[in-house]
């Protein structure tokens, strides 16, 4: 036997209003969890103190949920609650996953189970990546690195050796085979069936990522990619224009930003460390150079949305960013 949970609320207390958001709130939690209405065994109902005009048992019994046992009840008169809510809670037989349902102003009261996005822009090395996956970890939800897919885009244009125009890219946009996978909780990145997560962090790569993402054919396709990941369930996505143009209803959107110098030491680093020899003026120009270029293409540039929170992490440890991000995130919830 499976408990599930479910709430919605009302404008006004009267009939009509009580039967409509009953039927939504059946109909959602039957839906959601895959419901055969024989299955639910009993649905119990209580409404706030404020709700005098219709039982919703009786509601869901003019639903069709004829067969189960169904009882509503008067809640206790508790300061500060969401008025005009409705909540029930079915015991069914036979069902695997547990799907809770919150309506209307009800999702309030279970933020936990509302899907939602983290929007983290930025320039090159300013620290968002590592930022995202420390985060998404932490939140239990999916990271996406939105760059590792302009830079896989970048990698069949070298490879095919084409000019960086419009004109010769979209037919490789056209036929692109990219997938975004996941193993063990960390992005895989395949390329015509290839693992190219390891290639896509070349030194040239980089720069013909940050030239070829300026091209629309190329944005229009990886926004419509992230578009749909992002729509399937709670994630973190980094990039330049997440926030700006990606997604910009996200519910939390940060712009993490550092000093050139600084972000041209911490890719230094992190590229000795995997073995390439690297000079560190040559990559502070090139950081330069693709902030020029992300910054001042035409389409989507990068750019700090209006409703971003901005980061100067010039100063900070990568866990101070972190945290300072959590206690942004519970403020605002
Ligand atoms: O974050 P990164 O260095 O892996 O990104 C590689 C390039 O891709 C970068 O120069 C700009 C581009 N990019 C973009 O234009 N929009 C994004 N959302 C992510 C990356």
């Amino acid at each position: 036997m499976k408990a599930i949970r479910g709430a919605i609320t009302i404008d006004q207390d009267n009939a009509e209003n009580v039967k409509d958001a009953v039927f939504e709130l059946m109909n959602e939690i039957v839906q959601k969890n895959n419901l055969n209405k024989e299955n639910i065994v009993s649905i119990i109902f209580s409404t706030t103190s404020d709700i005098h005009s219709f039982y919703p048992a009786k509601a869901a019994r003019e639903a069709g949920f004829s067969e189960c046992a169904l009882f509503s009840a008067v809640e206790p008169e508790i300061t500060g609650s969401l008025p005009l809510c409705i909540r029930a809670m079915l015991l069914c037989e036979n069902t695997e996953k547990v799907s809770h349902v919150y309506l209307r102003r009800a999702a309030n009261l279970r933020k936990d189970l509302a899907k939602f996005n983290i929007a983290l822009d930025g320039p090159s090395g300013s620290g968002k990546s590592t930022v995202a996956k420390l985060l998404a970890k932490e939140f239990d939800i999916l990271y996406l690195d939105t760059g590792a897919m302009y830079r896989a885009c970048a990698l069949k244009v070298l490879e095919s050796g084409v000019p960086n125009e419009e004109k010769f890219v979209k037919p490789i946009m056209d036929a692109l085979d990219l997938k975004v996978l996941y193993v063990n909780g960390s992005q895989h990145t395949v390329l015509d069936g290839k693992d190219v997560s390891e290639a896509i962090r070349r030194p040239e790569v980089s720069m013909a990522a940050s030239a070829v993402s300026a091209l629309k054919c190329v944005r229009e396709k990886m926004v419509e990619m992230q578009r749909k990941i992002a729509s399937e369930q709670s994630c973190v996505l980094d990039g330049r224009d997440i926030g700006t143009y990606v997604l910009p209803d996200a519910q939390f959107k940060f712009y993490i930003t550092a000093d050139s110098m600084v972000r041209a030491k911490r890719r230094f680093k992190e590229l000795q460390e995997k073995g390439y020899s690297v000079d560190l003026k040559k990559l502070h120009e090139e950081i330069q150079q693709r902030d020029y270029n992300d910054s001042t293409r035409e389409f989507s540039p990068l750019r700090k949305a209006d409703d971003a929170v901005e980061i100067d992490t010039s100063s900070y440890t990568i866990e101070e960013v972190v945290t300072l991000i959590r206690k942004k995130i519970q403020e605002m919830v």
